[in-house]
Order: C-alpha cells, then structure tokens, then sequence
C-alpha cells in the first residue's frame, strides 16, 4: 500500500496520455466527488466543473490551449470555472441550502449570512472575481492530490485562452470563466517525463522561520 507521500512523488503533470487508456466511471465519479468536497472560503463554492469527453469540442479547445496534446489524449477533460460575479442573492441561496441541508431555520443563520453579505459588499467586482479564481484554484488542488492518491494521471493546466474556451463552453451565458483545464487519464508507458527528478526547493529554502524577536523588532522599529 503506499502512502500519501509516495503517491504525491509518484505524480507529475503528465503531457503524453494513452487514448486508449480510459478512466472507468466509478474512477471518475471519485474523482469528481473530491473536487466537490474541496474546501473554499465560507464554503460558498463560486466554481462549477465541466467533464468534456466530446472529442470535437476538445479539439476546439485544444486549438485554444497552444494544441497542448492532453488537452485530447487524455479520458476526460475536466474544466474548472469561476464565477464571473458574485451577489447577495447566491449568498441568500446558499444559507437557504445550509437550513435545508442541515435542518436548522435561516433565522439561526442570520450571524453568517451577515458576515458574508459584508465581505460580498465590500469588495469591488474586480476583487470578488479575483476571489472566486482563487477558490477555484484551491478545488484543482483537492483533484490534483485525490488524482495521484487513485494513481490516475492529471495535468494542471492553465496554459489556454480563457476568452476563446469560455466561448467553446458557452460560459458567458452561465455567468462562469475558465479558471484551469485538468486532463486526466493514463500516462503512455516508459514516459520520459515520468522518470525525471522532481524539482522543488530545498526544505531550507522552503520552510521560513521566523523568531518571535524579530517579530518584535520589527512592531518597535
Ligand atoms: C496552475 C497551473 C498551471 C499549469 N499550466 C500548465 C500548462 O498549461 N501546460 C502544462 O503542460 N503544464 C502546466 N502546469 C504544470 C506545471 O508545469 C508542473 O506542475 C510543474 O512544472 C511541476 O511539475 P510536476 O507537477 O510534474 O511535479 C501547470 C501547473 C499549475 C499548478
């Protein structure tokens, strides 16, 4: 059995996929449901994923991403999109579904539901659109790492022209951008890539420790 570790160092942004390989449905509905169960802020979510299989829209797509060859080799393309706005109104929605999903009175709730509505009014669109990317980003790690844990290969890929493929998906009606494109799927067999160091910092350069004087110093200077 390996362990999280192993399967993490297992992983890389596999760019070579066998078509031929494909993940089954029982795969696929894990790894989705890692992806839905990614923590965001508030828990409110302001991302939607999108499985594309068909193989002309991937093709379209692909012709967006610098014809990135896993955008159609790989199973399954998945897309994981933001919100372009963000308003009072989805806040109410979503306290409406931790009552119903919870079985507690939206009263119960008034406390969160006013702290949101501040941090949604205090913002400019431009911030919250910047917010809800960055949530997003977090939901492609939880599939990134739930992908190396099933031992089914994915690329993060961010690599694309998000006005032409938010165009391909018809996103701009669904008030939704592209925020990263994962392909998941199989690695070819003896991938070159695959054998390669993985390149990080050191842990010295990586971990900061910083001294409760110094933290001091700095509040006195
Ligand atoms: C947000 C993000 C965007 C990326 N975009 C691309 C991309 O468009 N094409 C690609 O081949 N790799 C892309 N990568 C993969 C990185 O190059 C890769 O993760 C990095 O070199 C570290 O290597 P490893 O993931 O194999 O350990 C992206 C990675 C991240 C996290």
């Amino acid at each position: 059995m390996s362990t999280y570790l192993d399967n993490l160092y297992w992983r890389y942004a596999t760019k070579t996929f066998d078509p031929s390989k494909k993940v089954s449905q029982a795969q696929l509905d894990d790894l989705l449901e890692a992806l839905r169960l990614s923590a965001s802020s508030y828990g409110l979510q302001p991302y939607r994923c999108i499985v594309i299989t068909d193989p002309v829209l991937r093709s379209k797509i692909s012709e967006h991403a610098w014809n990135q060859p896993q955008i159609t080799s790989a199973s399954h393309l998945i897309a994981i999109c933001a919100r372009r706005t963000l308003d009072e109104a989805y806040v109410e929605a979503y306290v409406s579904e931790i009552a119903r999903q919870r079985g507690v009175s939206i009263e119960s709730l008034k406390g969160f539901r006013d702290m949101m509505i501040g941090f949604v009014q205090g913002r400019t669109s431009e911030q919250l659109a910047e917010w809800m990317k960055r949530q997003a980003y977090i939901a492609l790690g939880f599939l990134l790492s739930a992908a190396a844990q099933m031992r089914i290969d994915a690329c993060p890929m961010e690599g694309f022209d998000a006005e032409h493929v938010d165009r391909d998906l018809g996103l701009l009606e669904r008030n939704l951008t592209t925020v990263a494109l994962c392909p998941v799927g199989f690695r070819v067999a003896n991938d070159p890539l695959a054998a390669q160091k993985k390149v990080r910092l050191s842990k010295e350069q990586f971990f900061l420790h910083v001294s409760p004087t110094a933290f001091e110093e700095t509040q006195n200077r």
